[in-house]
């Protein structure tokens, strides 16, 4: 039986939400203080770039399942349930501004006419739950039942993930709860999603947990790249050899310039930060972060030893995006190593499918270009900074002839050596043999 469900905020998490629970057969309003937002979603216009959505959002404003207001009292009149889905951004001590959160808890309160589902969808750290409970017990006389759904999205496939989660999580304290969520869900369960039903904290915490375990793999594969890089072993046949026991897996082993994007930096912070407000110094964490710097580090070295000097040197940075298929720059290692290579005194350019323009509105002196070759005219070097299939298609042998120096820095592990060297390149891939 489809529900009426308010999702607050209409950011990557919140319009996917909403679209996504439109299109299994729910009526979903989406709210956003945000105008000019609203506005625009009406007339189909995405706030962002992501594969599938307009499509999603468009068919299902058609379908007359979705629609949008400013309006939080009219978005949770009828709504059973209410998701927040507001951003979380991090304080520089490391901890999650919840500013947002608590503003829209308190307009839940004030706008309720009824009992509903809260539901956290936003990444908030353990114990969140007990604060939003305590402000709706505050401003309303309605019953609250706190739930909390982390989403497992990936960027860049996130109407994909969502559509088709292979697993949903929900953490509620009551078995009514359960039951309304279990019930927005039901398609997807019948479709062969595994759903685990669990206490508020468990799920809270789970999130975390996730990604920050995915950001430790990562940085376990870029420390081996140091290891590999000092004693002449490859880091891709070390990562292959790992992952082929079913125990240890070969996903999120890839060696690089590191992990990025707007959830791995912000969630291993705030967890860091809630574990130690909870009385433990998760130190291991800390190690996470300190080898996905010395990743970024490392390929600055890599660059300024090939060019020797930095100052004057052209070089071109191919992809600007935190990872490929998406046009999100945040927190992006791309534009970590331009701001550092400016730093030096290079000429920096970058070429990305989609991140070109966000890109240049957050490095000032970034030039961005819209084509490879274009680019690498007259450059001295090549830097391989996202690992967008398009790049790995380059005519290496007539880069080759345009560049002044021929020097490839594979910071993403995206060419193959041999071809490289065969069109007249200096390669410098990341924990694997360099062929200068
Ligand atoms: C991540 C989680 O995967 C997702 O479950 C969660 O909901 C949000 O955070 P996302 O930020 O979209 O998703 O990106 P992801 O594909 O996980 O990549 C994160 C970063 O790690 C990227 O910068 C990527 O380039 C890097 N990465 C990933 C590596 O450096 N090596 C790898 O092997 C995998």
């Amino acid at each position: 039986m489809p529900l009426d469900i308010a999702v607050i905020g209409t950011g990557h998490v919140g319009l996917i939400t909403a679209g996504t629970l439109a299109r299994v057969g729910h009526t979903v309003i989406g709210v956003d203080d945000d105008k000019g937002k609203i506005e625009s979603l009406r007339a189909g216009r995405m706030p962002f770039f992501e594969a599938g959505l307009t499509e999603l959002v468009t068919q299902e404003i058609a379908s007359g399942r979705l629609r949008f207001t400013e309006d939080i009292t009219e978005a949770v009149a009828k709504a059973e349930v209410a998701f927040i889905c507001v951003g979380t951004p991090g304080r520089p001590t490391g901890e999650p501004n919840m500013l947002a959160v608590e503003g829209v808890a308190t307009a839940l309160g004030r706008a309720a006419i009824h009992d509903m589902v809260v539901v956290e969808k936003s990444t908030v750290p353990v114990q969140t739950a007990d604060r939003i409970r305590a402000v709706l017990a505050r401003t309303s006389p309605h019953a609250f039942h706190v739930a909390s759904n982390p989403e497992f999205l990936r960027e860049g496939r996130a109407v994909e993930d969502s559509l088709h989660p292979d697993r949903i999580l929900v953490g509620a304290d009551n078995a009514w709860a359960h039951g309304i969520m279990r019930r927005l869900y039901e398609p997807m369960i019948e479709a062969g999603a595994r759903y685990f039903a669990t206490d508020v904290s468990t799920a809270e915490l789970a999130k975390h947990a996730c990604n920050a375990f995915l950001a430790l793999k990562i940085s376990f594969a870029n420390g081996l790249a140091r290891v590999c890089e000092a004693s002449g072993a490859d880091v891709v046949d070390v990562a292959d050899i790992m992952g082929s026991d079913p125990r240890i897996g070969r996903d999120f082993l890839d060696a690089g310039l590191g992990w990025g994007g707007s959830c791995f930096p912000k969630d291993l912070a705030a967890f860091r930060a809630q574990s130690e407000r909870l009385g433990y110094r998760f130190g291991l964490l800390d190690e996470v972060v300190k080898i996905n710097d010395e990743a970024l580090t490392s390929t600055f070295n890599k660059i300024r030893e090939a060019l020797w000097n930095l100052e004057g040197k052209r070089v071109v940075l191919l992809g600007l995006a935190f990872k490929p298929g998406t046009d999100d720059v945040r927190e992006s290692p791309a534009l970590r190593l331009a701001q550092m290579l400016l730093d030096g005194g290079a000429i920096v350019l970058g070429v990305d499918p989609q991140a070109g323009p966000a890109a240049a509105a957050r490095v000032e002196g970034l030039e961005v270009v819209d084509d490879a070759y274009a680019a690498a005219d007259g450059a001295d070097c090549l830097v391989v900074c996202t690992e967008w299939p398009v790049f790995a298609t380059l005519d290496l042998v007539r880069l080759k002839g345009i560049l002044t120096v021929p020097i490839l820095v594979d910071g993403r592990n995206l060419f193959d050596a041999t071809a490289a060297r065969e069109a007249g390149f200096s390669y410098f891939p990341t924990g694997r043999p360099a062929l200068p």
